[in-house]
């Protein structure tokens, strides 16, 4: 079956954030929204139909989850990141920043640190600064050829005893970028013999883009194992942000203990009726569905290059290694931030999210969404192309 991802949709009146917080956010309506990370694309089919069946039954007490719920995940993660991750290591968590949350609540004090790698997705910053814990920063480091190596030289620098966390985005965002085993083991190395818990974000792993693997950081060494928690779900990439379902792979049995111990004290490992249902299909019927996506993101990744290549070279896309957002470096522009912000909102009429949100090494440039039906793309460049011109 070919899905189609070429119709544009309105979302105007659903109650989605994406267009919803246009006016609060940018002071104007008129605007392409391509920043918050959902895309405009329609669900797969087989999820809707699956949630239609669902909601013939009129009672949506309080229900379970599905008996093939931890299979489902257990089989995806399997074939798609050859990691064996047995069934009492996971956990159903609401919300992959919840999740950041919880650890930040569980396995540091007030007052504690908690090291993070800018220019990064910015709850990374703001979850544990509004628990009440400090941000250590260790910048990624820009390459000659646009992409980021972790700064080990620096961590060494920054990482003191207060310093319990570290998160990890894997793969990055904003900047789209697959960790390589090499880089993953390295970080094991180091946070292992520093104490450090790695919180391993994992949330775009199944979006892997132009031949490139996803490596699960707890995968790459048995310090890695043993000292990690990661989060993944199936939300991004299945578009189903909305309905909430993630979890949590602990290997460690203390970690695990210690973990899971507070979040069914919590009752937060219980998956609301719709997640279980929408979860188990799309890791069960949704690869297809799944393939075509990405195929099609990547035709809007190029679609970006070309144009930008032609038509305003100013503007230089970092080609993703995974997930549909693309990140722009504008630094060519010379523009100051007001500036380069009035130049997308005020006169491309366009919103992204400012690289300045994701922390140091943010400064001139832009996140582009381009999980979005093409012609959504080329109208976007072609109103940011006149704005520059
Ligand atoms: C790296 C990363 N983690 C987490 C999230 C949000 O996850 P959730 O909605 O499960 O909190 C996003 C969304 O953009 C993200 O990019």
């Amino acid at each position: 079956m070919k899905y189609d991802f070429d119709t544009v949709i309105d979302r105007k009146g659903s109650g989605d954030l994406k267009h919803d917080l246009l006016k609060k956010l940018w002071g104007r309506e008129d605007l392409i929204p391509l920043w918050v990370a959902d895309m405009d694309f329609a669900v797969c089919p087989a999820i809707v139909d699956a949630l239609k069946q669902r909601m013939q039954h009129p009672v949506f007490g309080y229900t379970g989850k599905s008996a093939d719920f931890w299979p489902s995940v257990v089989d995806w993660i399997r074939t798609h990141h050859q990691w064996e991750v047995q069934a009492e290591w996971l956990k159903f968590i609401p919300g992959i920043v919840k999740g950041i949350g919880m650890v930040t609540n569980v396995f540091t004090e007030p007052g504690q640190k908690i090291i993070c790698q800018p220019p990064v997705y910015h709850p990374f910053r703001i979850t544990p600064q509004r628990n009440g814990r400090r941000v250590v920063w260790n910048p990624l480091v820009r390459r000659g050829d646009g992409y980021y190596d972790m700064d080990f030289d620096n961590l060494a620098e920054v990482c003191d005893e207060d310093c319990k966390v570290l998160i990890l985005c894997n793969p990055h965002n904003p900047a789209g970028l697959c960790w390589s085993r090499e880089t993953l083991v390295r970080l094991a190395d180091f946070c292992y013999e520093h104490h450090l818990l790695v919180v391993s974000d994992e949330i775009h792993c199944d979006m892997a883009l132009f031949g490139r693997r996803h490596v699960p950081f707890a995968s790459v060494s048995e310090k890695a194992r043993n000292n990690s928690i990661t989060f993944q779900a199936p939300t991004k990439t299945f578009n189903i942000a909305g309905i909430v379902s993630s979890y949590c792979i602990v290997p460690d049995a203390s970690i695990r203990e210690r973990f899971f111990s507070w979040i069914e004290a919590n009752e937060f490992d219980e998956a609301p009726l719709f997640s279980s249902v929408a979860t188990v299909t799309a890791y069960r019927h949704g690869e297809e569905w799944r393939r075509q996506m990405l195929e099609y993101v990547e035709g809007n990744v190029l679609l970006v290059e070309d144009f930008c290549r032609e038509h305003m070279p100013q503007i230089r896309p970092l080609r993703p290694q995974a997930s549909f957002l693309v990140w722009l470096d504008c630094t060519a522009l010379h523009l100051q931030h007001d500036q380069l912000t009035d130049l997308f909102v005020n006169k491309a009429h366009l919103a992204l999210n400012d690289g300045e949100m994701f922390g140091p090494g943010g400064e001139g440039f832009m996140r582009m969404n381009v999980g979005e039906p093409r012609a959504v793309i080329r109208q976007a460049l072609a109103q940011l192309a006149a704005a520059i011109g």
